[in-house]
């Protein structure tokens, strides 16, 4: 099967990354995904805002995600809404497992993942743009959260669905794994698939994973050497 991008059924779409981007922010990255283009800023450990949301054994972590109107087909209007407050909490749970929040009880880390292009599967881009950021702000972590979805389109499994494919698939799993605990940090589905399928649907998401862990490597040694 040719994919409506000529790609193959195990191929990533081409992804680039950068560490350090944003002066401001403590730690930051951008990354092109295909044809999503996504900022991640980090602040923090800082003081925690409201204060009742402060822990006195470990950082509280806030993920917030955002789509500029101009991201999307349709003039998205600005602000929250339900699907971005989804995506701030899976992408917080994705990413709480790497962080050593005990580090930095009665703290807070924030992370802004800001969506300037969406072309589906920006939520793995977002939390590996976000994983980068981390790093970047030098906050310490057990491993890197490394995230990408397969999904069915026209009754194949493939990797890593563009938005052409994700308007006709029939099914998507975006997936994030913990490196080195190799620990599955989020798992999502929506559609319907065979057992057999998510089987196959997670082998080439697990692999894709492991690209984009190599690719998150890379782009840490440009910025700061081996
Ligand atoms: O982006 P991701 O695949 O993680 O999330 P989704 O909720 O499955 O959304 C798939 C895609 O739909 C997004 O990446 C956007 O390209 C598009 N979308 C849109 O066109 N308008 C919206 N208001 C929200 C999403």
């Amino acid at each position: 099967m040719t994919r409506c991008d000529g790609r193959k059924k195990n191929e990533l779409r081409d992804v680039k990354m950068e560490v350090g981007v944003l002066k401001r922010a403590d730690g930051s990255a951008y990354i092109e995904w295909g044809n999503n283009k996504i900022f991640a800023g980090v602040y923090g450990p800082k003081e925690v805002i409201p204060r009742f949301l402060a822990r006195n054994d470990r950082a509280y972590l806030r993920c917030k995600y955002s789509m500029t109107p101009f991201s999307v087909e349709e003039r998205k209007r600005p602000g929250p809404d339900r699907r971005s407050v989804e995506i701030g909490k899976v992408t917080t749970g994705a990413l709480a497992p790497a962080i050593l929040l005990e580090n930095y009880p009665n703290s807070m880390i924030e992370i802004l993942i800001d969506v300037m292009q969406a072309d589906a599967g920006t939520r793995c881009a977002g939390i590996t743009a976000a994983t980068l950021a981390l790093v970047d702000a030098g906050i310490p972590m057990r491993g890197l959260v490394s995230a990408c979805a397969a999904g069915k389109v026209d009754d194949e499994i493939v990797l890593d669905l563009c938005k052409e494919e994700d308007n006709l698939g029939q099914a998507d799993i975006p997936l994030a794994i913990l490196s080195r605990t190799e620990e599955i940090t989020l798992l999502q589905m929506d559609g319907i698939m065979t057992e057999n399928e998510v089987e196959e649907a997670l082998g080439l998401a697990i692999e894709g994973c492991k690209s984009v862990y190599q690719m998150q490597m890379d782009a840490l040694k440009t910025k700061y050497g081996d």
